[in-house]
């Protein structure tokens, strides 16, 4: 395999990058280094060429001009001469676009093979790489870093500069074959201000994340004390928050949360470490005028000896934090109005500290991964206080969350990216087949019935494996459909042939000739068609339903917890209400109001249709409340040995087949059942 990396901005060299040299001089390039080099680590790449600008600039060294290049074992790094001679700033990119795809071509056609695939970093390598592909057929990947539309939300419109980087933005992700994001938020949520990128083409790769640091931290007697200087009973338990002092980061809220509930203030001391002030008056404006709310709410709300925000802190000092929160048995809290990554959760993570996290944006991730901890609405302060309370006064479930901090260590981290990253390249650069003429379909839920055992999982995947050409494989799962994908691949699943996520509430085909997936538009027309959101949230409001995050909510989707409530009661309100959905519960946990009509069931029996299959020859697997209807719907059903939610004890399920063994192994013996039976 060779790969060929482009990224144009800043002063990127293999070795001793000179971070913060000029403001393009940044995360780009650590996490473009990174990547390299654990990808060249694996005996199947041969050679990884990064290929930059070239510039001639004496104040920032002659290492970056055109004509010097650098080797590093498998890496090679290609500096550009697109015919102008001084560093640019990525604002001025655009202005040598042209010559420098000239460059880009040249360099190219000079190689004694092509690459198999480009990797474009940022907007401007996307519009050399689809040029390349454009002139030689060279498949390319795209990973965006930061999103001029994101910034354009956050900052308002009408910046004629942020407009020009959308639309280079739009152009280099309409060719690309894939692209690379680091989490669900990007992909579902930012990637969705874009007309030119479509879910199917998105990929979620979790980049590798330095938590080294945080994995052995111990306590220090220098944080000790500047914590016990606030605090009168210091041996409490620390609720935790470690975050710049801006609006977005709500530390505020935290502070309200804490105040307003008394019980959580007897039981746990609040830890917030926004950043350094020396004079408050010297900080910028935003980072002042936040510090001097959360000092005049610890005045207002006299929470004296009880709150502490130290003055300041070596970078050596947040380990330590993370670690005396942990020693104390307390909990990290990140209750920011909107988080695109979540780097803190999993530092906290790394220390064995559990965590309370924003649902919106990144934290979803880390928390649905690792299970380490809760999710809250950053905007209901009961709901973050209870949230503390509920981690930190029960000991079981706190060494639970804590312990599962692992999980997150094994998960950002760059070989475990790279074993995804090679085979979507492998996938991308091999000789593309068409779909094949399926025999028969299985159609398999995830959590709880194809992962959850490893082991049995890869025996499931040999028989798999062998059968892939006449049985296709299918998934139905409540998770959104790049949830599924992620952790599909994480599991190293091979690409199923058709996704039902949310539910049931969409539906992607992979397209094995274009090597993506399609949602099926005809179903997306059923579910919208059947679908009124206001009705429902208002039926659901009148009931007292808390809702999930936002990522969960979906078009012909409304999901809530469960939280005690009888769903029967909840059905028969709706019914009274004159609302036609369907109301489905699992695990006790969960509530997923959809469309009247949808679910995994009726999905089934869709592409069951599209595949010209008849309802004898899918077979379908499942463990939980969100399988029932399914399984009641299709004559050849599975239930896994490990099934809740009653299935096993359900009548309208006899016909089932009830497997001994669990998880996938339960799939399998299923599946061997069905054959045995013949006629499948
Ligand atoms: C997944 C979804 C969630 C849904 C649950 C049960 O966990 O993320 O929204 O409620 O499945 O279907
Ligand atoms: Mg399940």
């Amino acid at each position: 395999m060779f790969i060929c990396h482009v990224a144009l901005q800043g002063c990127l060299t293999l070795r001793d990058v000179p971070y913060g040299l000029t403001a393009d001089t940044g995360g780009h390039i650590k996490y473009l280094l990174e990547l390299a080099e654990t990808s060249a680590k694996d005996p199947a790449v041969e050679r990884i060429d990064l290929v930059t600008r070239g510039f001639v600039d004496p104040k920032l060294g002659a290492q970056y001009e055109p004509d010097v290049g650098e080797m590093s074992g498998k890496l090679r790094l290609v500096r550009l001469d697109d015919g102008e001679a001084s560093y640019l700033p990525k604002e001025e990119l655009h202005e040598r676009h042209d010559p420098l795809c000239d460059a880009f071509l040249a360099y190219l056609e000079n190689l004694d093979r092509l690459p198999d695939l480009i990797h474009a970093h940022y907007a401007d390598a996307g519009v050399l790489a689809r040029s390349a592909k454009e002139m030689l057929g060279i498949s390319y990947v795209f990973t965006g870093h930061s999103l001029g539309a994101v910034k354009r939300q956050a900052n308002g419109g009408g910046d004629k500069e942020l407009e020009r980087r959308i639309a280079i933005e739009e152009n280099a992700l309409a060719k690309a074959d894939a692209v690379i994001a680091s989490s669900r938020d990007e992909a579902e949520a930012q990637y969705a201000h874009y007309r030119s990128i479509e879910a199917g083409r998105i990929r979620v790769i979790p980049p590798g994340c330095e938590l080294d640091r945080f994995e052995g931290a111990a306590p220090s007697t220098k944080v000790q004390q500047d914590v016990e200087r606030f605090l009168r009973e210091p041996s409490k338990p620390i609720i935790l928050a470690i975050a710049r002092p801006v609006r977005k980061k709500n530390l505020l809220g935290l502070v309200e949360a804490y105040a307003g509930d008394p019980e959580l203030q007897e039981r746990a001391n609040l830890v917030v470490v926004a950043g350094c002030r020396d004079k408050l008056s010297r900080l910028e404006p935003e980072c002042r005028e936040v510090c001097e709310e959360l000092i005049r709410a610890v005045d207002a709300y006299d929470l004296y000896g009880k709150v502490a925000y130290p003055k300041s802190h070596d970078p050596d000092d947040i380990p330590a934090y993370y670690a005396l929160a942990r020693e104390s048995g307390g909990v990290f809290v990140n209750p920011a109005l909107n988080e695109p990554f979540g780097l803190t959760l999993l530092e906290a993570a790394a220390a064995r500290l559990p965590v309370v996290a924003t649902d919106s944006g990144g934290p979803n991730d880390i928390v649905e991964r690792c299970k380490n901890g809760l999710l809250v609405c950053p905007r209901d302060p009961q709901a973050i206080a209870q949230a503390c309370k509920d981690v930190i006064s029960n000991r079981r479930i706190w060494i639970r969350y804590a312990s599962a901090g692992g999980d997150a260590v094994a998960a950002y981290d760059w070989k475990a990216h790279c074993r995804i990253y090679h085979r979507l390249i492998e996938e991308i650069a091999k000789p593309r087949t068409s779909s094949g003429c399926f025999e028969r379909l299985l159609v398999c839920d995830i959590d709880n019935t194809l992962l959850g055992d490893r082991d049995a999982l890869r025996e499931f995947l040999d028989w798999q494996c062998q059968n892939s050409s006449s049985t296709a494989l299918g998934i139905a799962t409540g998770r959104s459909f790049h949830s599924a994908q992620s952790i599909l691949a994480a599991e190293a699943v091979p690409t199923p042939d058709v996704i039902i996520s949310n539910v049931g509430a969409q539906v992607h085909w992979y397209d094995r000739e274009k090597r993506r997936f399609v949602e099926d538009r005809e179903w997306a027309k059923r579910v919208s068609r059947n679908w009124d959101r206001e009705t429902v949230e208002q039926v659901a409001a009148s009931l007292g339903l808390r809702t999930q995050a936002a990522l969960e909510q979906r078009i012909g989707k409304a999901s809530y917890f469960l939280d005690g409530h009888d769903p029967e009661k909840i059905a028969n309100a709706f019914r009274d209400a004159e609302v036609a959905v369907e109301v489905v519960s699992s695990h006790g946990l969960y509530l997923d109001i959809l469309a009247s009509g949808i679910g995994k069931h009726a999905a089934v029996l869709h592409v069951a249709d599209r595949l010209g299959m008849t309802q004898a020859q899918v077979v379908v697997a499942g463990d939980s409340g969100n399988d029932r209807a399914m399984l009641r719907a299709c004559p050849r059903p599975i239930i896994v040995g490990n099934w809740s939610d009653g299935l096993g004890d359900d009548p309208a399920l006899s016909h089932a087949y009830k497997a001994s063994a669990t998880h996938a192994a339960g799939i399998l013996e299923g599946v061997q059942h069905y054959r045995d039976a013949g006629g499948w």
